[in-house]
Parts: structure tokens; C-alpha cells; sequence
């Protein structure tokens, strides 16, 4: 089964987390490409699909955004997980967290199965001024491997289920 993994991300935060589920599915023995929103064209060959976006302002990053919208309907015709990042604080891991408003709303256009929240990170040199400031008081890692992993095994199930 072939799955891509599509992640917008604007620090790399994101992106690490999208390396990190690609290469739990792949130990899961499915077969994986990640891919920038904006390389793909097509879903032709793709069983499965996988958009997570950083959270910020409570919006989904515009990449994440932009691809699920121009691919609503090929993402309908075959099962779609999305994953959100996230939380600054240990949030994340310690419950789950809905969707943001914006997000379930992208959920029901591409139909998507299920969706998580994972913890997020900010350098202590974030670039932009909104960014540097909240990193002065506020910068860290709570991206959690144990919980993508168990995410990853979850969908993987789903996925060999289906
Ligand atoms: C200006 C700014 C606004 C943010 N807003 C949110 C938010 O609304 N909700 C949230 O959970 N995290 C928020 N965050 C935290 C980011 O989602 C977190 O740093 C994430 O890991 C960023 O992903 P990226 O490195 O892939 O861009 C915000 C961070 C910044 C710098």
C-alpha cells in the first residue's frame, strides 16, 4: 500500500513530524513518499494520504490548507489522515485535542478518517517578530516520538483493515 505524507510547515517543525510518521508507517511495511504540498500533482498511486499543518494563530499552515482544497476530491476517494502541530506545553501528550474550527471544516471536505494533535516546537532563534518574541519567553520542543509512533501503528491498522 502506497501512502504520501504531505506537511505545511514554516519553522521545520512540522516537517520533522512528517518525517516522523513516514518512517513509522514505513516500519509499519507500508510504502512511503513525503512530499512539499506543492510538488504534488496528482494522487494517482496513492492508497492513502497523510496532510499535517503547524497551527498558527489557530489556522492550519497555508500550504496545508491550499492542498486539501485543491485536491477535495481526490482525497475523498481514498481513506485521508490529517495531523496538527501544535502546542507549546506538554497539552499535546497528556490528552487529545480536537481539531481547530478551520480544520474540521477541511476534515469534512476531504473526508477524512481521524486526526490528531501533536505537541510543537519553536527555536529560541525563531525568525519574525511575533515568533522571536514568544520564543524569548517560550521556546522548546514537545514534539513527542512515542505519541506519533502510537498515531502511526493506529493508522497503519486502519489502513491494512481497509
Ligand atoms: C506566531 C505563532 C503563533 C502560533 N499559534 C499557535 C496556535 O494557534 N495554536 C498552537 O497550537 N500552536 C501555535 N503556535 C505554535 C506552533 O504551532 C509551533 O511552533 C509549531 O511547531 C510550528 O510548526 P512549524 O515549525 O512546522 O512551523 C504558534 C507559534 C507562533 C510562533
Amino acid at each position: 500500500m502506497r501512502v504520501l505524507v504531505t506537511v505545511g510547515s514554516a519553522r521545520g517543525g512540522t516537517e520533522g513530524l512528517g518525517e516522523m510518521v513516514a518512517a513509522d508507517l514505513r516500519a509499519e511495511g507500508l510504502d512511503v513518499d513525503m512530499k512539499a504540498p506543492k510538488q504534488v500533482r496528482r494522487l494517482d498511486g496513492y492508497d492513502a494520504v497523510v496532510v499535517g499543518g503547524a497551527l498558527y494563530a489557530a489556522r492550519w499552515h497555508r500550504a496545508a490548507r491550499g492542498f486539501v482544497r485543491r485536491h477535495a476530491g481526490e482525497l475523498r476517494a481514498r481513506p485521508v489522515y490529517f495531523f496538527s502541530s501544535g502546542p507549546l506545553d506538554d497539552s499535546a501528550s497528556d490528552k487529545d485535542i480536537p481539531p481547530v474550527n478551520g480544520v474540521a471544516k477541511l476534515m469534512e471536505q476531504a473526508g477524512a478518517r481521524g486526526h490528531v494533535t501533536f505537541g510543537g516546537r519553536l527555536m529560541p532563534d525563531a525568525r519574525g517578530v511575533v515568533a522571536h518574541a514568544i520564543a524569548k519567553k517560550h521556546s522548546g520542543d514537545w514534539r513527542d516520538p512515542d505519541q506519533v509512533r502510537d498515531w502511526a501503528h493506529s493508522v497503519a491498522g486502519e489502513l491494512r483493515a481497509s
